[in-house]
């Protein structure tokens, strides 16, 4: 039985796991994410050790879907925003050293993207766009039916599509970035600054308080869904999806985000009523990336 194996690096863990030919989880499991590279490529090492106890089979490709710009080329993640430690890393050599068998390095979003669109929410969709909100704002596309690279491997990054020219700093080094107006971290900052509370809370407990009718965090998700808007209404007007599907743990969130990102898209997009886009959540939840990146070395070593 041949069996395939992938990594999601997140902003808080590490999700892995082993797939059949189909695409089915064999297993998987999680991690907290290391803090830096020498610790990463000891937890790659453990990982696999795990991997390769778990599988039924051999395995015969492992899948690496990571945050930042990979170059395809070069292979050097260039820039990661929000695990600076991996910019300027020439990982392949690093991981050619743990891992024995053919293995690929993607971007973590578009990886996930290619999970939702073989086994998720994507299925028999042409062109699709996946976007994930979390700590980072990443996304992956699928057009005609392939996952769209561009010319490096870097295409997608509509993390880092301007929203808000004025906004906050990004740590891409741009300003009023979608990731600054719609991160976990942003919805926590507006939520301080609404209520002018300074605790120190996470995304999700703003998301409780949303719920339990703090108006307060009801606007914090407010504000981001605005921007997220208007992200998603340059995106249409750009691609014209059929799909746009929502994932991260910071869309757990749903109407409170949605509805007014909705309201803006509508507004903003001039060829959404037309089209038939359908803005959708994400459906393999925190394994869409691991399974992406499975499927994604498998097809990759397919073509060989
Ligand atoms: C990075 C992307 C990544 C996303 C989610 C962004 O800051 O630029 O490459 O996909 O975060 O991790």
């Amino acid at each position: 039985m041949a069996v395939y194996a992938g990594l999601d690096m997140g902003g808080t863990n590490l999700k892995y796991g082993l797939l059949d030919g189909q695409g089915k989880v064999i297993w998987w499991g999680k991690d907290p994410t290391p803090s830096d590279l020498q610790l990463l490529l000891e937890a790659i090492k453990q990982i696999w050790t795990a991997l390769q106890k778990r599988a039924p089979g051999r395995i015969t490709a492992f899948g690496f879907g990571l945050p930042g710009i990979f170059n395809r080329q070069t292979k050097l993640i260039h820039r990661s925003p929000n695990y600076p430690g991996l910019n300027g890393v020439p990982l392949e050599p690093l991981f050619s050293r743990l891992v024995e068998i053919p293995f690929t390095i993607h971007n973590d979003a578009s990886m996930a993207a290619y999970g939702e669109y073989r086994v998720g929410a994507g299925q028999g969709s042409k062109s699709m766009v996946l976007l994930t909100i979390g700590t980072g704002v990443g996304s992956g596309l699928i057009l005609n039916g392939q996952l769209w690279e561009g010319a490096n491997g870097f295409a997608g990054e509509l993390g880092h599509i301007i929203v808000n020219p004025d906004g906050d700093k990004c740590k891409c080094g741009s300003q009023g970035c979608l990731e600054t107006e719609v991160s976990s971290e942003k919805i926590v900052k507006n939520y301080q600054q609404i209520s002018r509370r300074t605790e120190n809370i996470s995304s999700a407990e703003v998301y409780q308080r949303a719920l339990a009718g703090d108006g307060a965090a009801q606007e914090a998700f407010a504000q981001a869904g605005h921007y997220l808007g208007l992200g998603l209404a340059s995106t249409i007007n750009l691609l014209d999806p059929d799909k746009i599907i929502l994932g991260g743990g910071v869309m757990k969130a749903g109407d409170f985000l949605l509805k007014p990102a909705l309201k803006e898209i509508k507004r903003r997009s001039y060829l959404f009523d037309y089209s038939q886009c359908q803005i959708i959540p994400a459906v393999l939840g925190n394994q869409a990336g691991f399974i992406g990146a499975a499927l994604w070395a498998q097809s990759r070593l397919m073509q060989v």
